[in-house]
């Protein structure tokens, strides 16, 4: 099978990307070909996003991939930019995409609501990520629910372009589900993620003091009794207890609960022990990383692969549509 997925460069990885995507990332290398992709003109669509920071967001990400695991000898690990062919897909990929499809993205309207100027690149971003896809004629994509929608349009832009142009683009399948789904720690009912501030996540990198401090604060039963049911905070540090620590640890938490015994105290300590030993390799790796200085040398060479089945891909587009 080829892999293709994307990530923005949106700062440095937190806990919720690892446990959510990255992971799984990794464990699709082994036995099929894996296009890993820093969406960099994705991230541009963000106005918030300025330009001293997306370089070092770019760089910080490819980092923190290779020390999760991404293997650039297995794997191809570039940044968008870098493969003009992206742009140059998304304009023709345009021209057999629905506008009413894209009016009914629920990202789209999400994005955009209660702005008051609205970029057109956010409008069409489904058709790049269609793009970014299909030039690599990619079969799977793991993506979270939130990117169903996207990938449904991908699928529909492969067919009409298929339909007018003549058999060319594979339609993308989503690879969904088994990815844990970790809420933010300073407000359970939401998913963990940056935009909500630093008390809401706990970066991959982050100090060791700092991790104790926000596992020590994290929202634990707001308006519910020890031992009645099991509030969103508490389901969340036992979700994250469920990745990092042992089978009988957790279970050992899990009676305490049903007792009406468990300190929230104990909890917290315990994963934040767990949750240190399972990053300490990462957090090792991206050191090493650091040192050894390689981070841009191995981006060129991904690039560089990419750009080759791109310009395959490409060649065959324009003779389908009569720019060659
Ligand atoms: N839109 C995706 C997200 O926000 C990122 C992305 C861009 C992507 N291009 C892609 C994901 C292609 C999968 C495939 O998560």
């Amino acid at each position: 099978m080829r892999i293709f997925s994307g990530i923005q460069p949106t700062g440095a990885l937190h806990i919720g990307n690892y446990f959510g995507a990255i992971q799984r990332w990794v464990e699709l290398q082994k036995g099929n070909e894996c296009i890993y992709c820093i969406v960099d003109y994705h991230a541009l669509t963000n106005e918030d996003t300025v330009p001293a920071e997306l370089r070092t967001a770019r760089r910080e990400l490819a980092l923190g991939l290779l020390a999760c695991g991404i293997d650039p000898e297995r794997s191809v690990l570039y940044v968008q930019s870098a493969v003009p062919e992206h742009t140059e897909l998304c304009w023709i990929l345009g021209c057999v995409a629905s506008y009413g499809d894209l009016t009914r993205m629920t990202q789209f309207k999400q994005k955009s609501a209660d702005q008051e100027f609205i970029n057109s690149s956010l409008f069409y971003y489904p058709v790049l990520q269609a793009a970014d896809i299909l030039l690599y004629k990619a079969d799977h994509v793991p993506v979270g629910e939130d990117q169903v929608q996207h990938l449904e349009e991908a699928r529909r832009i492969a067919r009409r372009f298929n339909f007018r142009f003549g058999e060319t683009f594979p339609e993308p399948e989503p690879i969904l589900g088994e990815g844990a789904r970790i809420m933010s720690l300073a407000d359970p009912e939401r998913k963990m993620s940056k935009s909500a501030g630093p008390d809401h996540y706990i970066g991959l990198m982050e100090p060791e003091g700092s991790i104790r401090k926000k596992v020590r604060s994290a929202v634990t039963d707001v308006g519910l009794t020890p031992g009645q049911g099991m509030s969103p905070g508490v389901a969340n540090l036992f979700s994250l207890l469920e990745l990092v620590a042992p089978a009988d640890v957790v279970e050992t938490f899990r009676h305490q609960h049903r007792a009406g015994k468990l300190l929230y105290k104990d909890l917290k300590e315990n994963l934040f022990t767990h949750l240190m030993a399972a990053l300490r390799p990462i957090r090792e790796r991206r050191q090493e990383l650091e040192e050894a200085g390689r981070g841009d040398e191995i981006l060129a060479a991904g690039a560089e692969r990419a750009r080759a089945i791109a310009r395959d891909t490409m060649r065959e587009v324009r003779a389908r549509v009569g720019l060659d």
